[in-house]
């Protein structure tokens, strides 16, 4: 019996299956708008089978963008485009997600495809916001530290930008609090050195990630599901380690977060991670576990069997899957190995051919 083709029902949202597309920048907005690219790219993962299509990190204010290309949900008139895609995604059967985040230090940086590294405000660029003035690496923007002020602000355009999500037609909601972007900025001891109410011991450290949640459940109201991204380590002896995680996601789930998405690092420049397939499954058991709340997890999955077992073992309850999802969009049509799940526009390409036998050994 496959528990991936299980479907997950989370508050009054039934997803069909558990595996999801995990949140991958695209890099292609303009402004912060979905165009045809968006639409064609998720839309492909959700006629593909994928049970949740989620989009990229989309930016609560223009500061927040990873480079100027990224996604937003900054203002009202990102609703639109954004409400095509979501409509396309429940066509097809899949229910549409998003991350919303905010880069902070590491905000103002070129496409990959541009060599990465730091656009200054001379160059189109901005100088990014962080929670104390110390820069990711020797190659980043030192940020400038936020007032007190503007940590309630970007508080509230959290909020405002989970709002305008629920108009877009979005069914669940990813807060993005990983990957040394603004939010873990906050929770870690070597990115967060202030002293005031959030910075010092953990509860301040996490002030702003889980008035974020709180804030945002207040907002949406109960029955659309909230996920909130961890680095759950970042790889450093006197860094945000596995039990702040636990600890933390307890307090998420306190006010209304559904599931853990297991993910680490990206606060560290000097991390050093042994990459191997799954490689991030023992966070999201342990959150799981300890933390008594639904998880997800994510990292160089990348076969059915693999994710079958994780999912029979109890470590997660639903598979991110990224890069490989970016070279098969149809990856969960072919692993649930069904013709009749196959849109019926293409279902003739099976007629007398080889490949019954393929997608039946898939
Ligand atoms: C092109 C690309 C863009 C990504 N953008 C995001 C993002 O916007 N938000 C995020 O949380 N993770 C992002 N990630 C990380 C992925 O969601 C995923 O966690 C990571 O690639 C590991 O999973 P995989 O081995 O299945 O690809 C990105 C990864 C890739 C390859």
């Amino acid at each position: 019996m496959s528990k991936l083709f299980e479907p997950i029902k989370i508050r009054e949202e039934t997803i069909r299956n558990r595996a999801w597309v995990s949140p991958m920048c695209q890099y292609s907005s303009e402004d912060g708008f979905s165009n045809n690219w968006h639409m064609v790219h998720l839309g492909s993962r959700a006629v593909g089978g994928a049970g949740l299509v989620m989009t990229e990190a989309a930016a609560v204010e223009p500061e927040g963008r990873i480079s100027p290309w990224d996604l937003g949900i900054w203002k009202d008139e990102h609703i639109s485009g954004l409400k095509e895609i979501t409509d396309f995604i429940i066509s097809q059967g899949s229910t549409p997600a998003i991350q919303i985040a905010h880069a902070g230090r590491k905000a103002s940086t070129k496409r990959p495809w541009q060599g990465r590294g730091k656009i200054l405000s001379e160059d189109g660029g901005w100088v990014p916001k962080g929670p104390s003035a110390i820069a990711f690496d020797e190659e980043s923007q030192v940020p400038e530290e936020i007032s007190n002020d503007e940590v309630k602000n970007i508080i509230n355009k959290f909020v405002l930008g989970a709002q305008r999500s629920v108009e877009a037609g979005f069914q669940c909601i990813e807060l993005h609090l990983a990957h040394g972007y603004l939010a873990h900025e906050f929770f870690s001891p070597i990115s967060n050195t202030r002293e005031d109410e959030y910075g010092g011991n953990f509860d301040n450290r996490t002030i702003f990630g889980v008035e974020i949640a709180k804030e945002i459940r207040k907002a949406i109201g109960e029955n659309i599901p909230l996920i909130a991204r961890l680095s759950v380590t970042e790889y450093h002896d006197d860094g945000w380690d596995i039990e702040s995680s636990v600890k933390l996601s307890k307090k998420l789930k306190d006010v209304g977060v559904d599931m853990i998405d297991c993910s680490s690092g990206g606060n560290y420049s000097d991390q050093k991670i042994e990459l191997a397939p799954g490689y991030q499954v023992p966070l999201s058991k342990n959150i799981k576990e300890k933390a008594e709340i639904l998880t997800g997890t994510v990292g160089l999955i990348t076969e059915k069997k693999h994710a079958e077992e994780i999912l029979a073992k109890g470590e997660a309850d639903v598979i991110f899957l990224g890069r490989e999802l970016l070279r098969n969009p149809y990856w969960s049509l072919y692993a649930e190995g069904q013709i009749e799940k196959w849109p019926v526009q293409y279902q003739r390409s099976f007629e007398g051919s080889k490949k019954i036998n393929y997608i039946r050994e898939n």
